[in-house]
Order: structure tokens, then C-alpha cells, then sequence
């Protein structure tokens, strides 16, 4: 068995799941067990935060999504053993494999995905994935996470030598491609691919109406709520550069708070960027600044758009034109932490079918590409969409601002008092070296 030593203790990061804004940073001092055949262990190097992992943690407990699933407490006794009280979410990053028993994983290699906060190595049984260059944790506590969650890409020697590209892969590598399917599956132009329900396929009633008439975004004005985050910029960027000319929609209009504007601007993706607010207003002055007739098709895309900012624009934009389908691919983030019967509720509300209105999954979307199109065709092409995105200008934008470590004001502890404060600079990008 290979190997490269990992000293303790190593720090855990653990979150009361009543209240994800308290958290814990905890020792872990006791010897790691032999390594399983067929596994890997990693310890995480680095990790990105953005208001995603304020989902995982918000609504981990949701069965669909289990993300409370994803690393168990270490503890077997003692206050941080108690796992109805406490738990850890993951964050998207890399991790290091410092001991192997699957001879297709050496020790050294450098594996982006979904890893554990904090320097406590994890063990995985790993198998070969049928995506490229990619491997499957095939571990028995993970099989409730949706499978995209154990997948991990094998980082090649460029990015597995650059600080840099593994900052810019864990602050954008999963948000790009919830964005890439979203533009090229459910606003689809592809005869191949039909229109693909951002649900991904075989979608229940009632929410299986998405059809190639709501897909069709020729001449259509999409309007992005919370369009200065990360998801966000990838779906307008999508819409600018992945889709032919003729398939384009005639105007993609940012909306966001007053904070975000000057970064919002600078990213050069937006035909306009206006604030939450401008919805409360009278919709003929909505209309007037969007340049919007009753005539027109308006696509309302809300990547957690900030309180009621999604009802105020769906009513606002459904009182100018009748054709306004609407895509939730997140919640806003509440103001105040919500006791769990308010998450369940505002949860359950957003999965109501209301009329025109679908709910987005980024990993049903992609099990869908890779169905329509092939598995490797789908994931390759992502691939080098994504290599083309990491160099444009609204990528640049961003700047990531490391933090070291787990606990203290620079480190995880730090971050995630900030994120969870609501007031992470959309410029700068939350990236954490933890070993
Ligand atoms: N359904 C899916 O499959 C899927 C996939 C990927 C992401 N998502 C969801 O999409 C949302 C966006 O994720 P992201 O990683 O792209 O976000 P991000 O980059 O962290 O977004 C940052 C922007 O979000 C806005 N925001 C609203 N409330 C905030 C708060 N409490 N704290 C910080 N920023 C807040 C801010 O803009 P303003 O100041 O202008 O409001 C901020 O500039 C998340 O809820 C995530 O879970 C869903």
C-alpha cells in the first residue's frame, strides 16, 4: 500500500444543524484505521465557499438530497458524537490522495469534487466512472447523495500544479455546468435533444410541461435574478457565447442588489443590470426600462434572487406579457435562520408546481445530456466549454481571496461567518488552503 503521511490532529468543521450560522471547529486526535482495499484516502487541500453551501447546510436534511450524508461525524462518543444536533457539510474543491489501495489512483494524484471541511482525511472505495477521466466514490454511507456528488475528476499536471487553476476550477468547475446544461439542454436548439426539463428526464406530473415552445429562446428577454453570482454569470455567459447567433435570446437583463451593480456591470455580460427593488415599482416602468412589450416571450431565471425578489419580478413581468415561463434553481437565502417546519414549507413551496414555473437540478440535467448525446461526447464538450470560460473576461473578474486553515478570522471559521452574514463581495472569490 502506497503512501504519503498525514500527521494529526487534524481539524473537523461542524455546524449545528438547527442553526448553520453556529459552528464548531473540533480536534480529531485519534489514529486513522488501516485503508480499506479498493480505497483511497484524501485529505482535503482546498475548498471554495459560495451561498451553494449555505444550501447544503440549509437543506441538507431533505431526503431528496441527504447532503448531512455526505461525511459522517467522526466522533463515536462525546458532544460532537451526536449527529441529531450536529453535522458537516462538504464544499466543492480539491483533495489530495495521501494513501491508496486502488492501483488506479496513486498516491499524490489531485482530485476535484465534493470533499469534507477541514484536514481530516476521508476514506473512499473508489471505482474507475464512466465519465472521463473521472473516479466514483462507491462508499456505503454516500449512496443517498445524488451520484454526481461522488464523482471526481482527475486533475491533470497543469492544474494539479497551479494554486490558481484549482481556485478557479473549486469557485466555478460545478456552477459552469449547472449553467452549460441549463443553455444547451432546456433552451435547447439541438434537434438530438428536444427539450429537456430542467428537472432532467422523466420528470413526475405535475411537473413534466416543459416543452420546446418554453425552450425556444429566439427573440425572448431573459431576466436573471441574483446575476452576480457564480451560477448566474455562467448561465449569461452560456447564453452569450455557447448558442448560435440566430438561437440567441434578444436581451439578457442582471438583476441584484445595489452592492453587487459595479461588479455585475464589469463582467460585460448583461444588456442591463437593475436592482430587486425595480420590481415594486409600476410594471409600465419595468417594462419601459426592459424595452418589453405584451407581445414578448420573458424567461425568469431566479438563482436565489434576495427575499421576495422572485414573486415581485414573476408578477411584475406576468402583468406585461402572458408568456412568461419562470426556472427556480434556488431559494433566496432568509434573512433570519429558519426553524426546520419553515425550511420544509418555503422548501415544498418552491417545489409547487405553480403555473409556468419549473424548479432546475444541475445533476438531473446532466444525467440527461450524457443519455441524449453520449456519455463522453456530452462530458467532453462540457469540458472544453469550461476551458474556454475559464479564460474570459467575466471569469477574471473574480478574484479568489484565500483564506489558510480551518479555524480563525482568515480561515473556513472566518469565511463562513462572512457568508452566512450576507456579505461576500461578488468580486472575490472565497477559496480556503487547508493543507
Ligand atoms: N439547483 C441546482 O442544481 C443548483 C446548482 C448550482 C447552484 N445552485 C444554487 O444557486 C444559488 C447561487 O449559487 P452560487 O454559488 O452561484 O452563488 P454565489 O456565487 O455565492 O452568489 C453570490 C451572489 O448571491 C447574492 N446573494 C443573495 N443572498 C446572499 C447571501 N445571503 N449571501 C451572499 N450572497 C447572496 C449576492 O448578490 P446580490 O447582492 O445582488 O443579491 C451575491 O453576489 C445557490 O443557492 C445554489 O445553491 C443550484
Amino acid at each position: 500500500m502506497a503512501s504519503q503521511t498525514a500527521q494529526g490532529p487534524y481539524s473537523v468543521h461542524i455546524l449545528e444543524k438547527k442553526d448553520y450560522t453556529k459552528q464548531h471547529i473540533v480536534e480529531f486526535n485519534e489514529p486513522l484505521p488501516p485503508l480499506a482495499p479498493s480505497s483511497v484516502r484524501v485529505q482535503t487541500s482546498l475548498i471554495s465557499l459560495t451561498t451553494n453551501n449555505i444550501t447544503y447546510a440549509r437543506l441538507g436534511h431533505v431526503p431528496m438530497f441527504n447532503w448531512w450524508d455526505a461525511s459522517p461525524l467522526p466522533f463515536k462518543e462525546g458532544e460532537y458524537s451526536n449527529s441529531e444536533k450536529y453535522g458537516r457539510v462538504n464544499a466543492w474543491g480539491i483533495g489530495t490522495v495521501i494513501e491508496s489501495t486502488a492501483e488506479f489512483v496513486p498516491v499524490g494524484t489531485k482530485l476535484f469534487g465534493y470533499h469534507p471541511i477541514g484536514t481530516l482525511p476521508a476514506d473512499k472505495v473508489v471505482k474507475i466512472s464512466e465519465l472521463p477521466g473521472m473516479i466514483d466514490d462507491i462508499s456505503e454511507h454516500r449512496k443517498s447523495l445524488f451520484p454526481g456528488y461522488n464523482q471526481y475528476y482527475i486533475l491533470g499536471e497543469r492544474d494539479a500544479n497551479s494554486d490558481k487553476a484549482q481556485a478557479y476550477f473549486s469557485l466555478f468547475c460545478v456552477f459552469f455546468e449547472t449553467s452549460y446544461h441549463i443553455n444547451r439542454l432546456s433552451f435547447s436548439w439541438e434537434p438530438s435533444v428536444g427539450a429537456v426539463n430542467p428537472l432532467g428526464l422523466e420528470v413526475p406530473p405535475p411537473l413534466d410541461t416543459w416543452t420546446k415552445e418554453r425552450a425556444d429562446l429566439k427573440r425572448a428577454v431573459v431576466v436573471i435574478l441574483s446575476a452576480s453570482g457564480k451560477t448566474a454569470l455562467s448561465l449569461a455567459y452560456a447564453l452569450r457565447f455557447l448558442r448560435p447567433e440566430s438561437e440567441r435570446p434578444r436581451a439578457v437583463f442582471a438583476v441584484g442588489s445595489e452592492a453587487s451593480r459595479s461588479f455585475t456591470e464589469s463582467t460585460k455580460l448583461y444588456d442591463g443590470v437593475l436592482n430587486y427593488d425595480l420590481a415594486k415599482s409600476d410594471s409600465s416602468q419595468v417594462a419601459e426600462k426592459l424595452g418589453l412589450s405584451a407581445q414578448d416571450k420573458i424567461v425568469l431565471v431566479d438563482f436565489g434572487g434576495r427575499g421576495d425578489s422572485f414573486e415581485l419580478w414573476r408578477e411584475s413581468l406576468r402583468s406585461i406579457s402572458n408568456n412568461v415561463p419562470a426556472i427556480r434553481m434556488a431559494e433566496s437565502v432568509p434573512e433570519h435562520v429558519q426553524d426546520i417546519d419553515e425550511v420544509n414549507a418555503s422548501f415544498g413551496s418552491m417545489l409547487d408546481a405553480a403555473k409556468d414555473t419549473y424548479v432546475g437540478n444541475a445533476f438531473g440535467m446532466r444525467n440527461a445530456g450524457m443519455a441524449l448525446l453520449g456519455t463522453k461526447t456530452y462530458m467532453t464538450d462540457f469540458r472544453n466549454a469550461f476551458e474556454g470560460f475559464m479564460e474570459s473576461h467575466c471569469v477574471q473578474c473574480v478574484k479568489p481571496m484565500w483564506g489558510e486553515g480551518t479555524s480563525g478570522a482568515t480561515g473556513v471559521e472566518g469565511g463562513w461567518t462572512k457568508l452566512t452574514s450576507g456579505h461576500v463581495d461578488p468580486a472575490s472569490g472565497l477559496v480556503f488552503r487547508l493543507t
